[in-house]
């Protein structure tokens, strides 16, 4: 490993440093400084908070009010509670009404900006005071620690601190830059690590649940539920020339495991005998029929074909069609892969939660070494929580951070 902090050198001495300028590594930064701490955030893409700018389309969905532990998936499940209740939506909220942010609620209690994310990142850099550098173009590729004290090197400054936390993210969208760099350096402080795996990514298809990808482009809601997990999710989902995405998917993702199968239910709100009640109001419907009615032409045409009923409803016994009305509300299917950590919106998996402190997100057996947002493994689900988290744990670790 290069030396840190060459004889002769100048070395620059912070109360913290801390690695990623993205949207944990920003709020920790603010909080320590608002406590009087000198920190500096070593980025090392040219701008802070890239992954903020691209989030929710460029609104940046900031938060969720529904958040509470059970909308996140981690080997310890209750880790996450003590700082999601000391850091709440509400006062993300308040922080981004001081700052005069005009937002709204799509769905589901998920939060937008009305204008432009860029106006988070510009919120989270003006509550940085003056003792908080933030330095862009600093990758970091190695640390090391002399006695009580962090040393690391970046553009050719050298630093010094009694703190560091490591906020450089996950490894999803590595065409962003994103790496797995968080789990060598925890590794490299003997920190476990929960194996990483892509998030809230799309499904790929084979077989002969091709039939779906012929349905590139067609949406429609649905509730999608995977495997041994209990969790379900009523939200749509969309058919792509790979195979599935969509909200209701992408969410399923977080808990599939490879070789399981995905249940689909088209028409949540549909009853068990919808067709025969249909087949009692109008006996020459036909499955077709029924289904352009309540889905896409293409995707009725395509399940109705799968089903096989072509005669009209009056010609069917009603078995036949409890049966089709079962089939449409548990469509199993197994994905062959996902489109990987190229195209998922998060990392589950990571730092071990077993390794840290949940009050202050510190190591428990490296004094000064800290692990915060997405580089842990705690992963939201769909929806503002991953920023909640992120923005929840950074206050953990910048309120702690001792001077
Ligand atoms: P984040 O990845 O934001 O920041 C890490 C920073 O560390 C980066 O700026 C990186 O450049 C830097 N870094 C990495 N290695 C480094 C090194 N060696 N040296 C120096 N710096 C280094 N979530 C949500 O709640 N609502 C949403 O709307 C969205 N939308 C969304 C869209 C897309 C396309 C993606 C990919 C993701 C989302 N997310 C989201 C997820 C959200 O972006 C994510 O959970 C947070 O950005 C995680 O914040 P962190 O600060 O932990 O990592």
């Amino acid at each position: 490993m290069q030396a840190h902090t060459p004889i002769g050198s100048k070395v620059e001495h912070y109360d913290g440093i801390i690695l990623g300028g993205g949207a944990a590594g920003l709020m920790c930064a603010a909080r320590a400084g608002q406590r009087g701490l000198r920190v500096v955030v070593l980025e090392k893409a040219e701008k802070p908070g890239k992954k903020i700018l691209i989030s929710g389309g460029g609104r940046c969905n900031f938060t969720n009010v529904h958040t509470s532990p059970a909308n996140f998936l981690s080997a310890n499940p209750h880790f996450a509670k003590s700082a999601l209740a000391r850091y709440t939506p509400k006062d993300f909220l308040a922080l981004v009404e001081k700052h005069g942010i005009e937002w709204h609620e799509k769905t589901l209690g998920q939060l937008f900006c009305d204008g432009r994310a860029t106006q988070i990142v510009e919120m989270l850099l003006a509550e940085c005071p003056d003792t908080v550098d933030v330095i862009c173009g600093a990758e970091v590729s190695a640390v090391i620690k002399e006695g009580d004290s962090f040393a690391v090197s970046a553009r050719g400054r050298h630093f010094a601190a009694p703190a560091l936390v490591i906020a450089t993210g996950g490894p999803s969208i590595p065409q962003m830059g994103a790496t797995g760099y968080a789990y060598d350096l925890a590794r490299q402080f003997g920190l476990k690590v929960v194996e990483p795996r892509p998030a809230l990514v799309p499904f790929t298809l084979g077989g002969e649940d091709v039939l779906f990808r012929e349905l590139s482009g067609v949406s429609a809601p649905v509730r999608a539920g995977t495997g041994k997990s209990k969790a379900s999710f009523a939200e749509a989902a969309l058919f792509t020339h790979k195979g599935l995405s969509g909200p209701a998917i992408l969410q399923v993702s977080s808990y599939w495991r490879s070789g399981e199968e995905v249940a689909i239910t088209f028409l949540p709100d549909a009853s068990a005998d919808w067709l025969i009640d249909l087949k009692r109001a109008n006996p020459r419907a036909t499955l077709r029929s029924a289904l352009r009615d309540v889905l896409p032409d293409r995707l009725a045409d395509a399940l109705a074909e799968r089903i096989g009923i072509e005669r009209e409803f009056g010609n069917v016994p009603d078995k036949v069609l409890r049966a089709a009305a079962e089939r449409l509300a548990d469509w199993r299917f197994t994905p062959n892969g996902t489109e990987g950590f190229a195209k998922a919106e998060v990392t589950i998996g990571g730092i071990s939660t077993a390794e840290l402190s949940s009050r202050t997100m510190e190591a428990k057996n490296v004094r000064g070494l800290y692990a915060i947002g997405e580089a842990v493994d705690v992963t939201g689900w769909l929806g503002g929580y991953n920023f909640q988290w992120a923005w929840a744990s950074g206050v953990a670790a910048g309120d702690s951070i001792a001077a």
